[in-house]
C-alpha cells in the first residue's frame, strides 16, 4: 500500500513499522524511540535477535560524540557508508545488546525528509531474512504483502547495501557495499582491510544466509551449454536461458539489477541456475562477487 511521506511519518511516530526507500536498498523502518516497533521489525523479517540494526540519521547532531570521523563523514555522508562506533546508551534492541551501534546518514531525499519528521530510524533491508534485498516497492510487496505501508521512491540508485566500517586500531570493512575499498584510500591514506568470513565476525549479519533465491545457484567461469544462466548482455552463451545482469563492463548497472534478477528466478520457479562469476576482483565488482557467492550458499 503506497502512502504519502506525511502518512508514513505519522505511522512511525505512533510506533508502527513501514518500508522506506534509501539510495542503497529499501529499508524496514521503525523509530528509535519505540522499542516495541524495533521488536516488530525482528518478527516481521524473521531476523535472528542477535543481529543488530543500523540507525539512520539526518544530521551530525544525532550522532553521539566520537573522534576521528571527520574525514570519512566529509567524504561519504550523506551516502552509503555505515560507521560502527562504541556505544552502550542507544536503544539496546537496536544494538542487539552489543557495546557498539551502527550509524548511517542516507542521501535519498525522501529518506532525509522523513527522518526530519520522525527523528532517527532503525532500518534493516526490507526483505525476509535470508532473501535478496528489496530494491523496488514491488519487492517489498513480494515479501510483506500488498497491504504493507510503503513510501514509494521507485527503483533505488545503488542496488547494493551500504559499506560498513568498524574501527579496530585501523578502519576495517566488515561488510562490503556500494562504496568500494579503493574509494577509501584518498580519504584514509590506507586501504581498509576487508574482514574475511570467520566464526565470530565483527558484523554479526555475516553469520547468516543472505541474498539467496530458492534455486540452487552454481558459480562458474565457463557455463555449460543449454543451461539456465545469470550472465551479462555483452557475452554470448551457448543456447542458454539468460537472466541478464546488464553489461559486464558496467558494475553500477550490475549492482542495480542484482536483486531483481535473483528474485526473478523465484518468480519463474527456477530450481537450478549457473551464475557467470568471471568478473575482476576490483572496485564495486568485489562487492557484487561477494553477493553472488553468498547467493550460491545454502547455509
Ligand atoms: O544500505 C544499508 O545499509 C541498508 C539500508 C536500508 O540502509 N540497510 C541494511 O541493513 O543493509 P541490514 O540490517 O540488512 O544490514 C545491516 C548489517 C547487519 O549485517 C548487521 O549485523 C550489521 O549491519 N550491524 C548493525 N549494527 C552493528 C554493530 N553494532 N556492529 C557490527 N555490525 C552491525
Ligand atoms: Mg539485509
Amino acid at each position: 500500500m503506497r502512502e504519502s511521506l506525511e502518512t508514513i511519518a505519522k505511522r512511525l511516530n505512533r510506533g508502527e513499522v513501514a518500508a522506506v526507500p534509501t539510495e542503497t536498498v529499501y529499508g524496514l523502518a521503525a523509530s528509535l524511540r519505540f522499542p516495541q516497533a524495533i521488536e516488530q521489525i525482528y518478527l516481521l523479517k524473521k531476523r535472528p535477535a542477535n543481529n543488530p540494526l543500523i540507525i539512520h540519521i539526518a544530521s551530525r547532531e544525532d550522532l553521539p560524540p566520537a573522534s576521528n570521523l571527520d574525514a570519512l563523514i566529509e567524504a561519504f555522508w550523506p551516502g552509503p557508508l555505515t560507521l560502527v562506533l562504541p556505544n552502550d546508551t542507544i536503544s539496546e534492541k537496536a544494538r542487539a545488546g552489543l557495546p557498539t551501534a551502527a550509524f548511517r546518514m542516507p542521501a535519498h531525499p525522501l529518506t532525509r525528509a522523513l527522518i526530519q519528521l520522525t527523528g532517527p530510524l532503525v532500518m534493516p533491508s526490507a526483505n525476509l531474512s535470508g532473501k535478496p534485498s528489496a530494491t523496488t516497492p514491488e519487492h517489498v510487496e513480494e515479501d510483506f504483502g500488498s497491504d504493507f505501508p510503503i513510501l514509494d521512491g521507485g527503483p533505488v540508485t545503488h542496488g547494493v547495501e551500504s559499506t560498513i566500517l568498524c574501527f579496530a586500531q585501523k578502519w576495517k570493512i566488515i561488510r562490503q557495499g556500494a562504496i568500494s575499498q579503493e574509494a577509501f584510500l584518498p580519504v584514509l591514506h590506507y586501504l581498509p582491510e576487508i574482514e574475511l568470513p570467520g566464526n565470530k565476525p565483527l558484523c554479526p549479519g555475516q553469520l547468516y544466509r543472505h541474498y539467496a533465491p530458492k534455486a540452487t545457484l552454481i558459480p562458474t567461469c565457463s557455463p555449460p551449454s543449454a543451461c539456465t544462466l545469470v550472465g551479462y548482455s555483452d557475452r554470448t552463451y551457448d543456447s542458454c536461458r539468460i537472466y541478464s545482469l546488464g553489461p559486464s563492463n558496467h558494475p553500477e548497472t550490475i549492482a542495480q539489477n542484482l536483486y531483481t534478477t535473483l528474485r526473478q528466478l523465484d518468480q519463474d520457479n527456477i530450481h537450478e541456475a549457473y551464475i557467470d562469476i568471471d568478473l575482476p576482483q576490483i572496485g564495486l565488482y568485489r562487492t557484487i562477487l561477494e553477493r553472488l557467492y553468498k547467493a550460491c550458499t545454502k547455509t
